[in-house]
């Protein structure tokens, strides 16, 4: 191959490898949920599977994946709310999948959700005044 061409090439593979990596991020709407978080259908009674940060969530029946969705990593964004100015503007979290979010032992903010967030999960990124937010979610 010729250097000049080369030397092209390097940039489009680039920019296309962050265009695709952009392209991975989805919007849909998250809920919270309050304890007992104890037992989840992804891992029964174990409490080490809630991470330190207490940032964890349940997945709504768009991305449960049959239970495959157990254990993935997240990151949320809140985009928008009816309620007004309810969005922590450009707070990412990272939350861990450990819930299925039709089976929780308490009753979510809202029904069908893609998401339902723990309580120090959804206080990160807005207001627990809104019941239900519009998020932007990218797994990792
Ligand atoms: C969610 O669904 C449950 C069971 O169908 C119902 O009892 C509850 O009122 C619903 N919650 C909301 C916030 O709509």
């Amino acid at each position: 191959m010729s250097k000049p061409l080369k030397l092209l090439l390097f940039p489009c593979l680039l920019s296309l490898a962050i265009l695709l990596r952009c392209s991975t991020a989805d919007v849909g709407t998250a809920a919270y949920y309050g304890p007992p978080y104890l037992p989840t259908v992804c891992y029964g009674r174990d409490p080490g599977q809630f991470p330190g940060s207490g940032l964890f969530a349940a997945a709504g029946e768009g991305i449960w994946d049959n239970g495959a969705s157990c254990g993935r990593q997240y990151l949320v964004r809140c985009l928008s709310s009816a309620t007004p100015n309810a969005c922590i503007k450009n707070r990412v979290i990272q939350v861990r999948v450990v819930d299925q979010g039709t089976m929780l032992n308490s009753m979510p903010s809202r029904n069908g959700t893609t998401m339902v967030l723990s309580n120090a999960a959804f206080q990160m990124i807005a207001s627990e005044a809104a019941q239900v937010i519009n998020i932007e979610f990218t797994q990792v």
